[in-house]
């Protein structure tokens, strides 16, 4: 089981809680109230006059509180995106804007002209110069080489452990795909001797290559030398020896035949994050399955800030959630810690506001702390709520 510190929960209003606050957070996490104009029946406030100036104080706190390669994400919809822009321009400076991502959902909004979907990720960082220099590469895994993955899965498992059996069978699910996954995917369709989805790779150096080997690889079997690729080899002779360890280059039936380099799907089945994904909305149904919580209205969901977290920070990342609501992002870091062994830890700022910290927050996290094995600790002025009693409604804040 992983042992992290407990998640810190502070009961208040995030303008009150922030300045004690110490940084330096790996990731700030902003889901403040949309300004969808109401209040909904049973959850927070939602209705501002001026929601920039409710804003604007708050977010003044971010680049104190950000590591120097710290990211914010914040979700918003399109009421308040061009105003949350301005202000995270002004707070962090336009220039550290990485991207907006569209995240497209089911429909959260039906009118006789449009069928709002998608709500949008804004995302900036403390310093996107310096992350750029650092070679930082953000990942996410392609749904469309997992798929292709779990096929070749299927066919080991269903061939046992018969590889040409397996292959026949992988290629047989993918003929009638190959048309719709793109042509660098669709060759990875052999199966090696461990059931592993791969392909073959051209061996010879490029002409403008600097360093390569000409070392002679005896064939397996025959104990004759292979040819050499005219050029040499793209690799030069330590890593060769490495290759040729852990099986990475493929001998034909025998010494006439150049060996060729092996490339696994399983080693290359991420990307570069696109700018628009689809996920179907969970979240509110997450939480009406957990028993004993009351209503929230639109929980984030687990999935959609699993894949971000994971995609801009570490697994030891230290992680900031002024709008906590109903726990969502606590959640999600107990599940990638359980799952990974990793040591995040998120802090969080919860209003208390109409019921919310009784009835969702404290019954959802206790359900939590039992399921993943990790704790919270509560500070604020509302923690009476631990002991079963109503809390002490915290400031309705301009919310
Ligand atoms: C969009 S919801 C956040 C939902 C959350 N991410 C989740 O998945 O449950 C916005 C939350 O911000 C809270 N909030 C509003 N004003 C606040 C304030 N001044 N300090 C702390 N939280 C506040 C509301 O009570 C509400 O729970």
């Amino acid at each position: 089981m992983t042992t992290t510190a407990p998640h810190p929960v502070h009961i208040g209003d995030n303008l009150d809680v922030l300045p004690h606050l110490e940084g330096p957070f790996d990731l700030i996490y902003l889901d403040p109230p949309y300004n969808t104009g109401g209040r909904v029946v049973t959850g927070y406030t939602d209705r501002f006059e001026d929601w920039t100036g409710f804003m604007a104080p708050r977010l003044a706190h971010l680049p104190r509180l950000l590591a120097e390669h710290g990211i914010v994400i914040a979700s918003i919809d399109d009421r308040e995106i061009h105003h949350l822009r301005v202000l995270l321009d002004d707070v962090l400076g336009a220039g550290n804007h990485v991207g907006t991502v569209v995240w497209d959902g089911s429909t959260i909004n039906s009118s006789h002209l449009l069928s709002v979907s998608h709500d949008y990720l804004v995302i900036y960082a403390k310093n996107h110069a310096a992350l750029k220099a650092s070679g930082t590469m953000w990942r996410q895994p392609r749904d469309d080489a997992q798929a292709m993955l779990d096929a070749a899965a299927t066919a080991w498992r269903t061939a046992a452990g018969d590889r040409a059996v397996a292959q026949q069978r992988f290629r047989a699910w993918l003929t009638p795909r190959r048309s719709s996954l793109p042509r660098g995917l669709t060759e990875y369709d052999r199966i090696d001797e461990t059931g592993a989805l791969y392909r073959v790779g051209d061996p010879g150096a490029p002409s403008v290559q600097a360093s390569r080997s000409f070392r002679e690889l005896t064939h397996p079997r025959t104990e004759l030398p292979c040819p050499v690729p005219k050029r040499g080899w793209r690799m030069n002779d330590a890593s060769m020896d490495r290759m040729l360890e852990t099986g990475l280059i493929e001998f034909g039936p025998d010494h006439t035949t150049q060996p060729k380099l092996k490339r696994m799907l399983a080693d290359n089945a991420t990307a570069v994050p696109r700018s628009v994904f689809r996920q179907e909305r969970e979240g509110a149904r997450h939480l009406a399955g957990i028993d004993g919580v009351g209503e929230f209205p639109f929980p984030k969901d687990l999935a959609v800030l699993a894949r971000w977290f994971d995609t801009v920070t570490g697994p030891d990342a230290r992680i900031l959630d002024p709008f906590l609501g109903s726990g969502t992002s606590i959640e999600v870091a107990m599940a990638l810690n359980l799952a990974d062994g990793g040591t995040r830890q998120v802090t969080g700022i919860a209003l208390d506001e109409g019921g919310i910290v009784q009835d969702v927050l404290v019954p959802r996290l206790r359900h939590c702390e039992r399921t993943y094995g990790q704790t919270v600790s509560w500070s604020g002025t509302s923690s009476s709520s631990l002991a079963g009693k109503r809390p002490k409604r915290g400031s309705e804040s301009a919310a």
